[in-house]
């Protein structure tokens, strides 16, 4: 059960660069580095995979840790819900919610981290950094925990104060910054540099994607086949970009065929570059957002992302969709998913809940369509 872990590719320009060293963005062009497999059909067989235990290290063939030991905080293999009474409400009996809030530190951020620090500590990485919403930096300070990183957090002064409290708590060193998470990400630069911490910040390591991608394998898993629309809360886009990435090498390891989902990014109107750029069919890249809004789904607060042109290309070869959803309408659809489920949602969460609503209505989505939609944290990580 080795890694078939063969190099790093540049998502832009196809440059190749060696696993075996840390690597940030491509050294050629700025782009985001994907990790590529020694991948033949039949490389790991379906059955193979269903015979091991559930969980987010099912796969260590296609993951990029080397190592045999991965020690875990017990994240992945999430429960696909059935949607009952929200099935119902949104007219669509095949709604099911793939629930990440029962990830470690409660959101699918979980997945990401547990990967990101387990390759940084191989490397002999030891002192990490990232600008962060707030999900993503409660979970590198709980895996920074594990595997005995040094982690420097920086946030919006936004970010809900429970999950500031969290990354003390676990050992994590945590700096406020005014504005989004683009002002806490330049002011976090300067002091990174200077003091030789390693960036942990969206796509611009190779790694935390590979976690993110282990969404799509389980979708396969629990339904035997990939379902006909995914609805995600979009801000830096890793989680879609990787499940769209493990579709890939599903059908590269003869799982699948050609089939895909339609893939639907899901903003807030306050911060919807994706939304716009899919809209004007600019496939290349999107303009990043002025002044976002602040939002209860504050994960969504990302005026620019490095992955921008993998998202639009990811929607357009799905043939998907972008929607921009109000803050009164996420709030809605939080509620609902709360109070006819009784799953703990996140604001993001229930944007997607929001966004199954609008297509359904405008027959987007049909009726029989096997919907899913991602809860991607969990409500606690809100209070106030
Ligand atoms: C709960 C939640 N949902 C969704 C997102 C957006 O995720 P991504 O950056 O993978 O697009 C975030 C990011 O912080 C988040 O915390
Ligand atoms: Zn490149």
């Amino acid at each position: 059960m080795r890694s078939l872990l063969t190099h790093l590719e540049c998502g832009r320009c196809e440059t190749s660069h060696d696993f075996r060293k840390p690597h940030r963005v491509c050294t050629e062009c700025g782009g985001p580095l994907l990790a590529r497999y020694r991948i033949t059909p039949g490389a790991v067989s379906i059955q193979t995979v269903m015979s091991r235990r559930p969980g987010q290290h099912r796969l260590p063939e296609l993951s990029p840790v080397q190592g045999a030991e991965m020690p875990t905080l017990g994240e992945g293999a999430t429960p696909l819900l059935k949607a009952h009474g929200l099935a119902v409400d949104l007219d669509l009996p095949n709604l099911l919610i793939k629930d990440e809030a029962q990830n470690p530190t409660g959101s699918f951020k979980a997945r990401g981290m547990a990967l990101a620090t387990a390759r940084a500590r191989e490397l002999g990485i030891g002192r990490v950094c990232l600008p962060s919403a707030g999900n993503a930096g409660a979970a590198a300070a709980a895996y920074g925990a594990l595997h005995g990183l040094d982690v420097h957090v920086y946030v919006p002064e936004s970010t809900p104060k429970p999950i500031q409290g969290e990354v003390v708590a676990m050992g994590a060193n945590v700096v406020t910054v005014d504005g989004s998470i683009a002002n806490a990400g330049a002011a976090l630069k300067p002091v990174a540099e200077s003091n030789g911490w390693f960036p942990l910040s969206t796509l611009k390591e190779p790694y935390r994607i590979e976690g993110k991608k282990v969404m799509g394998y389980e979708l396969f898993y629990d339904l035997g086949r990939l379902p006909d629309v995914i609805l995600y809360p979009t801000g830096g886009g890793t989680g879609l970009i990787g499940m769209w990435k493990a579709f890939d090498e599903m059908e590269r390891l003869g799982w699948i065929g050609p089939e895909r989902p339609r893939m639907v990014v899901v903003q807030t109107t306050g911060c919807a570059p994706i939304v716009k750029a899919f809209k004007r069919k600019e496939w290349d890249g999107a303009t990043p957002i002025k002044n976002p809004k602040k939002t209860a789904a504050f994960g969504l607060r990302v005026p620019g992302a490095l992955g921008d042109f993998l998202m639009l290309r990811c929607l357009r070869d799905s043939r998907g969709t972008a929607i921009a959803i109000d803050e009164i309408d996420l709030l809605d659809g939080a509620k609902a998913m709360a109070q006819k489920l009784g799953i703990q949602c996140s604001a993001e969460g229930g944007a997607c809940v929001a966004a199954a609503r609008q297509l359904r209505s405008k027959g987007w989505i049909d009726r029989n369509d096997i919907t899913v939609i991602f809860n991607t944290g969990h409500a606690l990580n809100y209070g106030e």
